[in-house]
């Protein structure tokens, strides 16, 4: 069958695929423009997706011979999984395997904005280490910080159990497993970490509002999805003082633009979306998104499925 993979992945995985399947993989380092994503998916019978692809409505309805999606993420928010489904089309992702990456990620991002590491290496770069300083770069310590985590699923709990055995005190709020109130654990947290799943409950939760409520000095961490932070209020808070510092993988917009104004701030740390990066994560993420596509191009049920009532449907998946 034919398959089209949007971007070189890591690891032998895109072997295997090849050895069952006709696979084209996108050349460029950016994603394929849409034009060329909806060429391959009308004469695809397999995609293999990033989350930088849009997989709209339109383009799945004009893919007849489209049988399976499979995105390269934990994350699926940029294909249109309703219209997948009035296709029966299975939609796979990749949770699980990136869990440990990411909550790393967190946790150093905590660590950096807590002992100032990339404000002062800046500092150091430009030449402003003028001498020690009894009072310089002080920072928070480990054992008097509370870690407000929004979102306990498998990604906070391991943050939750990295933050704990490091030392820290953890908090929750989780709307499925409980824990504080949201505005609680605002009003609580030292720093609060984002990892909530993107719907339209979560998109825009820390705004305004809800920053208001954060500690003075309070620092906030975002590994989950750019779209759950009012970037415009981030900003005020950060430049009022009030928000003592930001540790951004997502943003938005992403990526950010070099001039941001968040990008002038020495309290703001933004990586590129790099949470999931170690080699074994996005190995076994690559692992995983292949056994998704050969499973659902064989007639198989996904083992990671965003919509699994396609198998219920009458006969199966498409
Ligand atoms: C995901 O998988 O959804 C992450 O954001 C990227 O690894």
């Amino acid at each position: 069958m034919n398959v089209f993979v949007t971007r070189q992945l890591p690891g032998g995985a895109l072997d295997r695929l090849r050895a069952r399947h006709s696979v084209s993989v996108w050349p460029g380092p950016l994603p394929p423009p849409q034009a060329d994503l909806r060429r391959a998916a009308a004469d695809g019978n397999g995609l293999l997706t990033l989350l930088t692809d849009e997989i709209g409505a339109d383009l799945i309805a004009a893919s007849p011979r489209l049988r399976a999606i499979s995105n390269f993420a934990v994350g699926f928010e940029n294909i249109d999984v309703d219209a997948a489904t009035a296709h029966r089309i299975p939609v796979g992702h990749t949770p699980g395997v990136l869990t440990e990456a990411t909550a790393q990620l967190a946790i150093t991002l905590m660590l950096d904005l807590m002992r100032r590491v990339s404000e002062s290496d800046r500092h150091v770069r430009r030449g402003c280490w003028r001498t020690w300083e009894p009072a310089g770069y002080l920072g928070a310590s480990l054992e008097e910080t509370t870690v407000g985590l929004i979102g306990y699923g498998r990604i906070g709990q391991a943050v939750g159990r990295l933050a704990e055995a490091i030392g820290m005190r953890v908090i929750h709020t989780d709307p499925f497993i409980g824990g504080h109130s949201l505005d609680s654990l605002l009003r609580e947290a030292d720093v609060v970490s984002l990892h909530a799943t993107m719907t339209n409950d979560t998109r825009g939760m820390i705004n305004a509002t809800t920053l208001a409520m954060m500690r003075p000095g309070a620092i906030l961490v975002n590994v989950a999805r750019g779209g759950m932070v009012d970037t415009k209020a981030l900003v005020e808070a950060l430049r009022s003082g009030h928000l003592g510092g930001a540790g951004l993988d997502v943003t938005d917009p992403e990526p950010l633009p070099a001039d941001h104004e968040l990008l002038a701030m020495d309290n703001v740390v933004v990586t590129p979306h790099t949470a999931s990066a170690t080699v074994k994560a996005r190995t076994a993420m690559a692992d995983l998104a292949v056994d998704n596509l050969l499973a659902a191009l064989d007639g198989q049920p996904m083992a990671h499925c965003a919509n699994p009532e396609v198998y219920a449907q009458g006969g199966g998946a498409r």
